[in-house]
């Protein structure tokens, strides 16, 4: 695994949206896989931004999110429909028809994963999936004891993810039991996987997911089975590393092709 260590979220999000960005410019037809929640929203900012003001082209792309709500509409304010048109899609050239969210208000939950899971084959796999992971190590909503090699289903929520959303749903009690996540399978079977974390709270999971023992007790873990994952971090997300020092130089001694 490659990992990045940058001062802040800021400059992170930079780096991020540098790999995205070059990435969408090198094959115009990219699949691109989302995350919702706090940590991408400076990638996404950026990305706008690199719409707006160096033209970056989402035109040809097509774009697969990680999760939804079960029982919860689109329009529901806090949808992760609604989030990413709010942050994003809103924003850039990405054609409506190429875009994927789960469908959380499906009748048939195993036809919707399937189908899901035939849609990302279909357009290619995935060349980049965007990841923020929880603190209990979860990625997508890949709860701990989830299956390292799942694919789109049905998951519960854990109380910890539930209480990290509660604001939007006034309390604990108003947000949704269930989601649709792509599995852990799916998660590693995209070509490139773009790890982000920041702050000091998310700090024992990164090391965890990094340098721990792969175990399906932190998902996150499995990207240590992918061929080519960056994670891409702030000073205090990476605190409890214990190869940090190693990791910085690594990448202040990148020859200059291998750069973002
Ligand atoms: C959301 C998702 C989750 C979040 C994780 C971190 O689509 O896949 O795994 O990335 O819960 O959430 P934040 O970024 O809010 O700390």
């Amino acid at each position: 695994m490659e990992i990045i260590i940058q001062p802040d979220a800021a400059e992170a999000s930079r780096v991020a949206a540098r790999i995205v960005a070059r990435l969408v410019g090198d094959k115009p037809h990219a699949v691109l896989g989302f995350a919702t929640g706090n940590t991408p929203l400076q990638l996404y900012r950026e990305l706008v931004r690199l719409r707006r003001e160096e033209e970056l082209d989402f035109s040809g792309v097509t774009t697969f999110n990680l999760d939804e709500y079960v029982g919860i509409a689109p329009a529901h304010p806090s949808s992760f429909h609604s989030y990413m048109w709010a942050h994003l899609f809103s924003h850039i050239n990405v054609p409506k028809q190429r875009i994927h969210i789960p469908d959380g208000l499906t009748a048939d939950i195993p036809a919707t994963c399937r189908h899901y899971e035939q849609a990302i084959r279909s357009a290619g796999g995935i060349d980049i999936q965007i990841l923020g992971i929880g603190t209990n190590g979860h990625i997508g909503f890949n709860e701990p004891t989830s299956s390292l090699s799942s694919r789109t289903r049905i998951k519960t929520l854990t109380e910890e993810s539930r209480k990290h959303t509660a604001a939007g749903f006034g309390g604990t009690g108003g947000v949704p039991t269930h989601v649709i996540t792509m599995g852990l399978g799916t998660i590693i079977d995209s070509r490139m996987c773009l790890l982000l974390a920041f702050g000091k709270k998310k700090a024992r999971a990164v090391a965890r997911a990094i340098e721990g023992p792969v175990t399906a007790m932190v998902p996150g873990s499995v990207l240590q089975m992918h061929p080519r994952t960056v994670a891409v971090l702030d000073r205090e997300a990476a605190s409890e590393l214990e190869m940090a020092d190693y990791y910085t130089w690594v990448y202040d001694h990148k020859p200059d092709w291998q750069r973002y």
